[in-house]
């Protein structure tokens, strides 16, 4: 039956921004406020459709005229807003081409629906069929906004209509939760957000939380952390979440780099350059984001995250270039270029998880390297791994989740690129044999994970948005949270193959 544009009349308070209702609850609701009277334009309601989807709603023009006369082909991300009555006032119908269905369109066409409801207060979305969860992702991703002070607008409420979808609703929006979470660490000042400030971010995610201060990684031998962290006056912090849910087996780890801001240190940066370094700790703050939204997803595998917080500063206690550094667990490092910084406090944590929480699979995230922006561009995350499968399988969550990876080699020719003459490794290649700065930052990684299945992602060129397009807004995009998450979601249960399954070769 064609819904009536009445849905437009009630007005549905939602503290959170956000509500699943059932088709019969909205309608119910329609018929007791049916004489409402609303400011103007106010109420936006959107519905679906499709090349071979016709609107299910009554319109002023026949729909099938209505869209030729907008030349309107039910392309993803297409709207074509038709006025409607509104009691006495104009409300607006919305109606939104939904593509060919998949996830990938449904998420397109959920961030188009809610961009379109910005400065309005209230958008009522008649939800499609299909992956909805994909949908309401794709719409409340886009609403993301980011402001010190008082916000300018308010985002707009919406309301989702459909059936017996409040699970994939529920879902959908612990998701985005997580990524506005992560978001929001990676957008905030660094005048702000000392590596102290985010331990006590990750304390407050409802897993238990282990912080290792200045002194206690001195005393731990954790000598990247310190080196890098030296030159600022917030000292480092090495962070480490723990999710365990009853029965699980498997043990991922995962490591973010957490450089709460990165001056390159000594060897400088540019100024045009280092506007954009209060986000390099987005990797940490998407470690942060994921750990804080297992136990709402029902993820059935032992999660540890490790955040390695530094701030890479520029002052006369940082480290030099040609400084030569202890590893956790002794390797020393001839720091060549105090820029490359990331790779050493991530060195620390991949070794000490190593070492110390036997893990089957270690994943890093990082902001690591502007070189691999060069390579992949801003829509996809590049994957290192030691394991084929491993990559796989977090290629496929990128594909599911709407966060793309593509594989990168570690080219063994290259190695020697790490060859340092006064220390076990260099940070950074000496001279210009090899290029290839995303790869050889991999291969230094690689030297720490002990063998171990491990995939290191680099985001440097997909951690940031420079506009508001998509489910993008400018700024920090959280990426890795969703993928990271689909590919958690995806590995369970107590036989040893859970994370085997995942691409992890089970270790004795
Ligand atoms: N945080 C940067 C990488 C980066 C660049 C992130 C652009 C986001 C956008 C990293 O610490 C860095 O400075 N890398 C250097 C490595 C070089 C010194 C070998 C780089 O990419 O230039
Ligand atoms: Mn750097
Ligand atoms: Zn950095």
């Amino acid at each position: 039956m064609p819904i009536s544009p009445h849905l437009l009349l009630p007005r549905v308070p939602y503290a959170r921004g956000l509500s699943a209702a059932s088709p019969g609850g909205a309608e119910s609701t329609a018929g007791e406020d049916a004489g409402a009277a609303l400011p103007g334009d106010a109420e936006l309601l959107a519905v679906p459709f499709a090349a071979d989807l016709a609107p299910e709603i009554e319109l002023p023009v026949p729909a099938a005229a209505l869209l030729a006369h907008h030349k309107a082909k039910g392309e993803a991300g297409e709207i074509v807003e038709v006025p409607v009555a509104n009691g006495d006032a104009v409300g607006r119908v919305l109606l939104y081409g939904v593509g060919d269905g998949s996830a990938t369109a449904l998420r397109k066409a959920g961030a188009a629906v809610a961009r379109r409801g910005k400065g309005r207060d209230a958008i009522r979305i008649v939800l499609p069929s299909g992956p909805v969860a994909a949908f309401v992702e794709g719409a409340l991703l886009a609403t993301y906004t980011f402001r010190v002070g008082e916000a300018k607008s308010s985002p707009a409420t919406l309301e989702f209509v459909g059936d017996g979808v409040e699970a994939e609703v529920a879902g959908a929006e612990v998701i985005a939760g997580a990524v506005a979470l992560a978001r929001d660490l990676a957008n905030t000042p660094s005048s702000v957000k000392s590596p102290a400030w985010l331990a006590e971010r990750a304390a407050e995610r409802g897993v238990a939380v282990r912080v290792w201060d200045e002194r206690e990684l001195r005393s731990g031998g954790f000598g990247g952390l310190l080196a890098v962290g030296q030159g600022s006056v917030n000292p480092p912090r090495l962070i480490q979440l723990s999710y365990e849910p009853e029965g699980a087996t498997g043990h991922v780890v995962l490591v973010g780099k957490g450089i709460t801001y990165d001056t390159g240190g000594i060897s400088l940066k540019p100024t045009s350059n280092m506007v954009f370094m209060k986000t390099d700790m987005a990797g940490g703050a998407v470690v942060i984001a994921v750990l804080g939204a297992l136990a709402a997803l029902g993820v059935r595998v032992r999660v540890t995250g490790l955040v390695a917080a530094a701030e890479n500063a520029f002052s006369g206690t940082a480290q030099r270039p040609s400084d030569v550094i202890t590893q956790y667990g002794g390797r020393t490092v001839e720091v060549l270029n105090t820029d490359a910084e990331g790779r050493l406090v991530l060195a620390d944590a991949l070794a000490y998880a190593d070492a110390e929480l036997n893990p089957d699979v270690m994943v890093d995230i990082a902001t690591l390297t502007g070189a691999i922006g060069i390579a992949l561009g801003k829509d996809l995350g590049a994957v290192f791994a030691s394991d084929d499968e491993l990559a796989g399988a977090l290629i496929g969550a990128g594909e599911g989740s709407g966060e793309r990876l593509w594989r990168m080699p570690l080219i063994e020719d290259y190695v020697p690129a790490l060859n340092s003459s006064v220390a076990d490794l260099a940070n950074i290649e000496a001279g210009s044999t090899y290029g290839a700065g995303s790869v050889t930052a991999a291969l230094f990684l690689r030297e720490f994970t002990g063998g171990r299945p491990w995939a290191h992602l680099d985001i440097a060129g997909v951690g940031r948005s420079g506009a508001d397009e998509g489910v993008f807004s400018k700024g920090a995009t959280g990426y890795g949270v969703r993928l990271l998450l689909e590919w958690l979601s995806g590995l369970h249960d107590g036989d040893q193959g859970a994370v085997t399954r995942a691409g992890a070769v089970t270790r004795g």
